[in-house]
């Protein structure tokens, strides 16, 4: 086969790469040394994201699951789907659930973008606590991370902050009652329970007011808050480097932050032996050995980053297959006259829902909540245990599991084991149960 047509498509890429409007908006070094490799890190947005090079261990699926790049690539698909949902939502209560009903007949792939908005914001809400799980059982949370700790429990609150809004927004007879129930529970805050359910409705009854607002968080102040809060993440994630799965290699990566917090320098910095620092070293191109990688280093850019495109891939094609095999729920119209029974909170507040049938409801609704929040905040600074290793950590473990197993038995039982009444069915005789 003759070679022309491919050095006809060599020439003509490379006329395009060096052409000075080309070059004033990428900067392609070549990137077959490891000097090429590093400035294209270093002068790509995205790619800045990433550390030039990162822990081998970090290669491992294992390592940490994916969690947090799962959490952020369902965001993304939220963010996208979101926006084209805007262009056909108005959030009135008279035109609403007639918007919904549009999306669904006269909208080009308006019901599948619903439906994959849908399962997208269920999957996040998991995701992400699947990522708290991992942090926390990895001891990721101990020093220096600390705060991004604090940071995640920031970004978890908004997620959920995000479900719950957008429960509202197709004003059916689901959304109405569920953020009824999740907003009653406010209100057996001491003192500004009252004022602060006033606040998140409008008023006193979920009606138009509530639905601007609610419309209002879902789209901008939470999306400000989160965007806010994930550059923070990101940028403690570079500082302080991952604890990647291996206890050994993170007690290390770990013990060498700590030092680093203490000196005061930069986690991620190298040492020099007259206690200098360099932020990040480049291998010559010239002089014996300069192409190897340290042992336990690689680069991220191809080796995580191709990774992470085929996790990201992956979660694309689970949110679309979702998305076509199960369509979005829609009931009748709102209407504050017919409470159906049961009436149950969005399926990850409905745990509380369960506890509320126990408890008193300032137990149920407001401390048990606030105390979990609060120990979630405080935990990476009242477990002052330096060690990552379960074997050191049995009682840390062994509290958070049972709360963790507590929480998930509370939810099962009020999604799927209640039912008119709040009287307790078997699901399989029926399922009052809908996500
Ligand atoms: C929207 C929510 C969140 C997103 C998008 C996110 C994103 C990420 C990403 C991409 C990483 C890198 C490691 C990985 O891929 O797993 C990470 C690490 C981390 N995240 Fe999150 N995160 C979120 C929520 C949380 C929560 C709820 C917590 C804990 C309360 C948390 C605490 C941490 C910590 C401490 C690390 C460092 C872990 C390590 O060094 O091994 N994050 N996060």
């Amino acid at each position: 086969m003759s070679d022309r047509p491919d050095s006809g498509t060599t020439s003509w890429r490379t006329r395009l790469q060096e052409s000075a409007v080309y070059r004033s908006v990428v900067r392609t070094p070549p990137f077959d040394s490891p000097r090429g490799r590093a400035q294209r890190a270093f002068g790509n947005v995205f790619l800045h994201v990433y550390p030039v090079r990162v822990p081998r261990a970090l290669l491992r699926f294992r390592s940490t699951w994916r969690l947090g790049f799962i959490s952020s690539v369902l965001f993304a698909i939220l963010l996208i789907t979101g926006v084209y949902l805007m262009f056909f939502y108005t959030p009135a209560v008279s035109m609403a659930y007639g918007d919904m009903q549009l999306l669904r007949s006269q909208v080009g792939f308006g019901q599948l973008i619903r439906n994959v908005h849908r399962w997208g914001a269920h999957l996040m809400v998991l995701a992400v606590v699947f990522h708290l799980v991992r942090v926390f059982v990895d001891g990721a949370y101990k020093a220096p991370r600390q705060f991004n700790w604090v940071i995640g429990v920031g970004l978890l609150v908004i997620t959920l902050a995000y479900s719950f809004t957008g429960y509202l927004l197709p004003w059916d007879q689901l959304a109405y009652w569920a953020v009824t129930v999740g907003s009653d529970l406010v209100q057996y805050a001491p003192g500004v329970g009252g004022w602060l359910r006033n606040f998140l409705l409008g008023g006193s009854t979920i009606g138009q007011s509530a639905l601007l607002r609610f419309y209002v968080i879902h789209v901008a102040v939470l999306t400000a808050a989160f965007f806010a809060l994930m550059a923070v993440h990101l940028w403690r994630l570079r500082k302080d480097g991952l604890a990647v799965g291996d206890p050994d290699v993170a007690h290390d990566v770990t013990t060498r932050a700590t030092e680093a917090v203490r000196t005061p320098v930069a986690a991620d910095a190298h040492w020099l032996a007259d206690g200098r620092r360099v932020l990040g070293v480049v291998e010559t191109e010239d002089g014996p050995g300069h192409a190897r990688e340290p042992e336990h280093e690689v680069f991220a850019w191809p080796h995580l980053l191709i990774r992470h495109q085929v996790v990201a891939l992956a979660v694309i094609a689970l949110v679309l297959a979702l998305g076509i095999a199960f369509e979005a729920p829609l009931r009748e119209l709102a209407n504050p006259n017919v409470t159906p029974e049961p009436s149950k909170a969005p399926w990850y507040f409905v745990g509380l829902q369960e506890l509320l049938a126990h408890f008193d409801p300032l137990v149920a609704g407001v401390l048990a909540p606030a105390v979990l929040v609060g120990a979630l905040l405080l935990l990476p600074y009242v477990d002052r245990n330096p060690s990552r290793r379960p074997e050191d950590r049995r009682v840390a473990l062994v509290l958070f599991w049972t709360i963790f197993l507590a929480l998930v038995v509370l939810t099962v039982i009020g999604a799927l084991f209640r039912g008119p009444g709040w009287g307790f069915v078997l699901p399989w005789e029926h399922l009052y149960f809908e996500p």
